[in-house]
Formats: structure tokens, sequence, C-alpha cells
């Protein structure tokens, strides 16, 4: 099994990728660990339980990590993901309590716990916590198998400002950090997550699925596709941050290119963009897998065929 830790800021299209994860036998979730982002981290810390709840799995190890990014004020999303981050179905306050330890100590416990190169890091929210673990104790560097992290865009450019993605742009100064690091890296940039789009014929087989975590899948994407449709007059919702789980269970259904990728943090227009060398115009050595496109059916069917395995 891939040994995992999710830092997460949700978010309904992460709540899919935690469901995704703990439906998984592939996986194993060592803990999470919550990051502020589309909501402040009160509310992610907090949703972050309901889904494990929800997902039947009140034994896992929660953390409230970072409140705020590095060196920024704190920019939210709930013009997306609504006043509570995870809009669209009302969850049971959850019995299960945080874990008292901040979430970028159990980063750096976990990882110098467990063998070197065994566990994979899976941000999927801004890159607060782990940009602040590799400061803190560079001695987890190494141990690090990869990060397989959602955030950025290229030619599909920004969602928060024309040229950046909302991850990224939060907290530039830690996706840099992070992406310098000489971690292996796997990213999923909105190239590759906006042909992750769902159809009303997948919402409404998650809809029929005769579980809890179904229903609430699609109650979930009916918010979340609320903004996509009015924003862009698109039909379906963006299923972002499952993308860099369903890579660790079926890399054959992506395609991309290992190419240098900076961060830009100071531009007048462009902070937060990554500027990424995918004609490879320039020498700087490649620090990341950037993934373009995804076999959006095989994609939709492993999301089915998993969150049917859940309670
Ligand atoms: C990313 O930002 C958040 O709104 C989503 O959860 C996803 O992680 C997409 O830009
Ligand atoms: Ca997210």
């Amino acid at each position: 099994t891939q040994k995992i830790i999710i830092d997460t800021d949700p978010g309904q299209d992460d709540a899919v990728a935690i469901l995704l994860a703990l439906a998984s036998p592939e996986i194993e979730v060592l803990g999470l660990t919550a990051v502020a982002g589309n909501v402040p981290l009160t509310l992610t810390e907090l949703n972050t339980r309901k889904i494990c709840e929800l997902a039947g799995r009140p034994d896992l190890a929660v953390h409230a990590g970072c409140d705020a990014p590095l060196s920024r004020r704190l920019i939210t999303a709930e013009h997306v993901h609504g006043q509570t981050g995870l809009d669209g179905i009302d969850l049971p306050a959850p019995g299960m309590a945080l874990r008292p330890q901040h979430g970028v100590d159990f980063i750096i416990e976990t990882l110098r716990g467990e063998a070197p190169g065994t566990v994979t890091l899976v941000p999927i929210g801004p890159l607060t916590n782990i940009a602040s673990a590799i400061a803190r104790a560079p001695d987890i560097i190494p141990r690090i198998q990869r990060i397989v992290l959602m955030g950025g865009a290229y030619f599909e450019v920004g969602n928060v400002t024309p040229a950046a993605e909302f991850n990224i742009f939060v907290d530039p100064e830690a996706a840099q950090q992070v992406f310098q690091a000489g971690i292996p890296l796997v990213m999923m940039p909105l190239d590759v997550t906006h042909e992750a789009m769902t159809s009303r014929v997948w919402v409404e087989a998650m809809r029929a699925l005769p579980n809890r975590c179904g229903p609430a899948v699609a109650s979930w994407t009916d918010f979340f596709e609320r903004y996509d449709r009015e924003k862009y007059g698109s039909q379906g919702a963006p299923l972002h941050d499952p993308c860099a789980i369903a890579w660790l269970l079926r890399p054959d259904l992506f395609q991309g290119r290992q190419i240098n990728v900076e961060i830009e943090t100071e531009g007048r227009f462009t902070t937060g963009m990554t500027v990424a060398d995918w004609w490879r115009v320039t020498d700087r050595p490649a620090n990341a897998l950037f993934i373009r496109h995804v076999d959006r059916d095989g994609l939709f069917d492993l999301l089915t065929e998993r969150i049917a395995r859940l309670p």
C-alpha cells in the first residue's frame, strides 16, 4: 500500500478527494492536516473531521496546521465553496476530536518515524503547511517519497487572477519553497482538472448509490457546479483535487511532461503564476511532472466504483 498524508482545505472537491483515498485499499492515509485556504482554518479542520466521519473513519488523525500564509494575508473562496466551505449538504457536528498536535509537527514527526521514501504528501490546498514543515525540519526532505499536489495552471491560465490558480496564489512563497526543494513533484494544474468535469449522468449515478457518501458527493457537486455555470457558462463542476488521489491509483489515466516550473512571487500582474517550461526553451532543470490531460471516462468510472464502496 501507498502511505500518504493529505493536506487539505475542504472544499467540496477536497471532500471527494478524501473520500476517494479512504475508499481505496491501495492507499493508507496516515493522517490529514488542515490548512487555511478555501475558508479559514477553524472551518477546514472541522470539515475534514466531518468528511472522515461521513466515510466511517472517526479513527483517523486530523490535525490543524497553519491559519495563514507564510507572509501574506489569507484570501478565501466562499464565493465558490459557500460560507462553510462545504455547502451543499448539512453534515452533523463531528464526534471525533481534533488531535492536539500542530499539523506541521505531525508531518515532520510522521516522516521521521516512517521508513525513508515511503510516504507521499498530497497537498490539495495552499502549500503553507508543507513549506513550513520542510523549512523547520530540512532533514525530512530526502525522506519524502514525492509530493502529488493540486495547483497551478499554464495553458489554462488562472481561476483567481488572469495568471494564477487559487492554491498557488494564496501562498506563492510557500509554493516557491516547495517547488525549489528538490523533492519529486507531480502537479495537477487547471490544465488537467478542467478536463475533470462532472456530467449530469455521473452526478445522478452518485445520488442513486445505496450509501450515504454517494448522495453527499452529488449534493456537493450540485453546489460547486453553480459557481462554474454562472461564471463560465460551463456544464458540470471541475473535480480538481480528486485528480491528485486518482494519479496515485491510476497514473495510466494521466498524461504530462517532466519540466521546469517556477513560481512567480513578485509579478505586477502575475503573482502566483506557475511558469511552466512546457517547450523546454530554458535550460532550467526539470522539477515537476506537469500533468496536462486525463482520460475523463476512466477517472469518473474509478470514482463511481470507489465511492460505491463507502458507507
Ligand atoms: C483549487 O482551489 C480550491 O478552490 C479547490 O479546492 C482546489 O484545491 C482549485 O483552484
Ligand atoms: Ca482544495
